[in-house]
């Protein structure tokens, strides 16, 4: 299985986005991920519409956003005139996730869901029909460079099973190290979030080393 892998882009400083966002292009970046947030559903702000923008204008390659807002559905058509190809909603933030999803395929984009550290599998099983991404947070979302949470090892198993029976990708967010990369690539998550450790953070600065490594782990 190829291996999705999702740069964070809201790690990034605004100054020179736009040159960050070539280099990871040309090294094989398979899906830009974009952090939304609203103050209220996580207590921090993500990227701006502006920087999403900017984003769309200097690649073709998948860009994916993970609203981290309230009430999500208010922000659908923003989202899909921005020219974001896969939404991610947070069920958590929404009274009616099942609308919101359909919404996003009958604008002809991807529909995900993402769910928090707390949220079980059980609560969102009836929503599988209508998604095409399922994304499993493994830090309480918010903020950049936190520790991949230890206790997620059950849930990830558990959603391992499910995605192999409906044939969604599954990909993990927060926290993502070699060693953690290495070990659910093997039990079948196709995709990754990259954020600190496994990217920004490292001492090679080349996106193009680092990602032809992920590849290999
Ligand atoms: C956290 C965000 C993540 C974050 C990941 O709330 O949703 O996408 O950027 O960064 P790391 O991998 O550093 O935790
Ligand atoms: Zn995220």
């Amino acid at each position: 299985m190829k291996k999705l892998l999702c740069p964070s882009i809201m790690n990034l400083d605004a100054e020179d986005l736009k040159d960050q966002i070539l280099r990871l292009d040309a090294a094989g970046t398979d899906i830009f991920h974009l952090d939304l947030m609203d103050g209220s559903f996580v207590p921090n702000f993500g990227m701006s519409l502006s920087e999403m923008s900017l984003v769309r204008r200097n690649t073709d390659k998948l860009l994916d956003v993970h609203m981290m807002v309230n009430n999500p559905v208010r922000y659908v058509d923003r989202m899909a005139d921005l020219g974001i190809d896969i939404i991610y909603i947070h069920p958590e933030a929404d009274s009616q996730p099942a609308f919101t999803l359909q919404k996003i395929k009958d604008l002809g984009k991807k529909a995900g869901i993402v769910i928090n550290p707390g949220t079980s599998l059980e609560s969102i099983r009836a929503l599988y029909p209508l998604i095409d991404y399922l994304m499993l947070m493994t830090v309480n979302p918010g903020f950049c460079g936190q520790l991949f949470l230890p206790w997620m090892e059950g849930k990830i198993d558990q959603a391992i099973e499910e995605q192999k029976e409906w044939g969604f990708p599954l990909v993990i967010d927060g926290g993502v190290n070699e060693e953690v990369m290495k070990r659910l690539s093997a039990k079948g998550v196709a995709g990754f979030v990259l954020g600190r450790l496994i990217l920004f953070d490292q001492a090679e600065t080349d996106y193009t080393k680092l990602m032809h490594w992920m590849r290999t782990l």
